[in-house]
């Protein structure tokens, strides 16, 4: 039954659908690890934008891995990531993906989340060809609506220049940048890996 929110309609629950999501690679383990992520995440939700032609999911099955690698390997803060790193961060995150209802998909988020206390909002991108026209405002009203993501006592996240798409969901710079501290490894996706274990 549809429901209206404030962000638009929430048209459906779907359960998980793991067996054709792009981000199954043809192994039982890849598999299982899916499985165990959706578990957390059922029902998935959708919501229909209010012009009727994009859609945003936290269905997994729905993402499209070579979209969202294809963007996050040449963004600014995690250039030359590598695909298993993009589906690993997928699978350990509340992810969002937009889609136009007669294409593919046209956007994404994820969070980071114990559901209870703290969210990291996280590789917030439209793709270039839909880009100005209100989706990532509609992206972000309905993540920061999320069920699970209410009541929390902070959310966080990094941007260079797009402080001004927050702002108008009452993102601030920190209060007490002194009671944060971080560690930072920004050449991490293009440092060749140092091997583990061996003599
Ligand atoms: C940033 C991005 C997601 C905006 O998507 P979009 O759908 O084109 O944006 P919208 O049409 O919803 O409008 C964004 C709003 O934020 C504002 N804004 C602030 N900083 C911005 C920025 N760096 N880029 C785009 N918009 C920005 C815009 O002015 C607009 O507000 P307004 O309508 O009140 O004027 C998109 O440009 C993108 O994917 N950029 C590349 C990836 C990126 O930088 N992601 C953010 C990482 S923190």
């Amino acid at each position: 039954m549809p429901t209206q929110s404030s962000c638009g309609t929430l048209v459906e629950a779907t359960s998980c659908q793991r067996d054709r999501s792009p981000l199954v690679d043809p192994t039982e383990g890849s598999r299982y690890r899916l499985a165990m992520v959706c578990g957390t995440d059922t029902p998935s939700r959708e919501w229909l934008h209010p012009g009727g032609q994009y859609v945003v999911s936290t269905d997994p099955a729905r993402l499209d891995l070579d979209v969202i690698h294809g963007f996050l390997r040449e963004s600014y803060w995690s250039t030359g990531i590598t695909r298993e790193v993009v589906q690993r961060a997928i699978l350990g995150s509340l992810a969002f993906g937009m889609y136009a209802t007669n294409g593919g998909q046209v956007g994404f988020a994820r969070v980071i989340t114990d559901r209870a206390t703290v969210a990291h909002l996280a590789d917030v991108f439209v793709v270039p060809s839909e880009r100005g026209r209100g989706l990532s405002k509609w992206l972000m009203s309905v993540i920061v609506e999320h069920p699970d993501l209410q009541g929390l006592r902070r959310w966080l996240l990094g941007t260079r220049d797009a402080h001004g798409l927050y702002a108008q969901f009452g993102f601030t710079p920190l209060k007490a940048p002194e009671r944060l501290m971080e560690r930072h490894d920004p050449d991490v996706y293009t440092r060749p890996p140092v091997p583990h274990g061996g003599s």
